[in-house]
């Protein structure tokens, strides 16, 4: 499928890379680049291939540099309320594809562009990434879900910090709170992305599946009712052929080769 602001290509097999296209307005996301978003998520959701998916930012300069100014400045409040929404589902529906979500970011991270990186599963940024909520610089909260993802990721606190005083941090500070998991020299990040997702992809794509599901669905639970999740999810693994070929490779001590089945 042709986007007009996003790139979605399949980078190796199982291994998909969507790109925020707008560099002339640092990736923004108008209503166009999220119907996109909205797009490109259900197109990877609907390869029972695909394996992983990296996001990142076309240009140097920016990953997303936050929602589209020009486009939101004259909306109404319920106009608001339906962009908000559409960011929301966008972020909910990349949250939820079976397969781990990477994101790169190699420049500006900013209100939407820092929400849109906290609803994939981690981050790896460049050394030059900047991360920021400036919406109240605007008169405005969060409104794709980053008074929400990064309080849970950073805690209460640093995210206020972050939210109430607009400050932009860089990768190494991005790193200490635990925003982002790894920073790396910019011109390797792409690589640094393509390696993890082929180790993931090498790897049994159901089992892969039910942890991210377990990691996601237990944050939501108390510890009991997210451990009988999670052995549900073990138990479940055992009905699959990669179980099977998964204990009996390392039985015979050789390269286990995964189906998905
Ligand atoms: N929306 C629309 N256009 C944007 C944009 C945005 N969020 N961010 C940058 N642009 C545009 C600029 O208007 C400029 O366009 P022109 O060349 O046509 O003038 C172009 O991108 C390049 O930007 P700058 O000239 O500003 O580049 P810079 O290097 O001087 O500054 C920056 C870079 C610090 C990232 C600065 O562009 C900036 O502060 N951008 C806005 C960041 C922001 O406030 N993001 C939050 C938006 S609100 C939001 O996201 C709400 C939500 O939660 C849903």
């Amino acid at each position: 499928m042709a986007y007009q602001n996003l790139l979605l290509e399949q980078a190796e097999s199982g291994i998909y890379v969507l790109t925020v296209n707008r560099p002339q307005a640092l990736n923004a996301l108008n209503a166009t680049t999220l119907n996109e978003l909205a797009q490109a998520v259900a197109q990877v959701a609907a390869d029972a291939g695909a394996r992983v998916l990296l996001v990142t930012g076309a240009g140097d300069k920016a990953f997303v540099a936050g929602a589209d100014i020009s486009e939101m400045q004259q909306l109404t409040a319920t106009q608001a309320q339906a962009f908000s929404e559409q960011g929301m589902q966008v972020m909910h529906a990349l949250e939820a594809l079976p397969l781990p979500v990477i994101a790169l970011v190699q420049g500006y991270a900013l209100g939407g562009g820092c929400e849109l990186a906290l609803a994939c599963d981690w981050i790896i940024a460049s050394e030059r990434a900047v991360f920021g909520q400036p919406e109240v610089n605007l008169g405005i909260p969060p409104g794709f879900g980053g008074t929400q993802r990064l309080a849970r990721l950073v805690g209460r606190a640093r995210a206020l910090e972050l939210v109430t005083t607009a400050r932009q941090i860089k990768a190494e500070e991005a790193l200490a709170i635990g925003l982002v998991i790894q920073v790396v020299p910019a011109a390797q990040l792409r690589d640094r992305g393509m390696a993890v997702a082929r180790t993931i992809a090498a790897k049994g794509p159901v089992a892969v599946r039910l942890a991210k599901q377990a990691v996601q669905r237990g944050q939501d639970l108390d510890l009991a009712n997210a451990c009988a999740y999670e052995t549900a999810a073990f138990a479940l693994a055992f009905a699959t052929t990669d179980q099977q070929e998964g204990m009996r490779a390392f039985l015979e001590k050789r390269a286990a080769k995964f189906s998905g089945g």
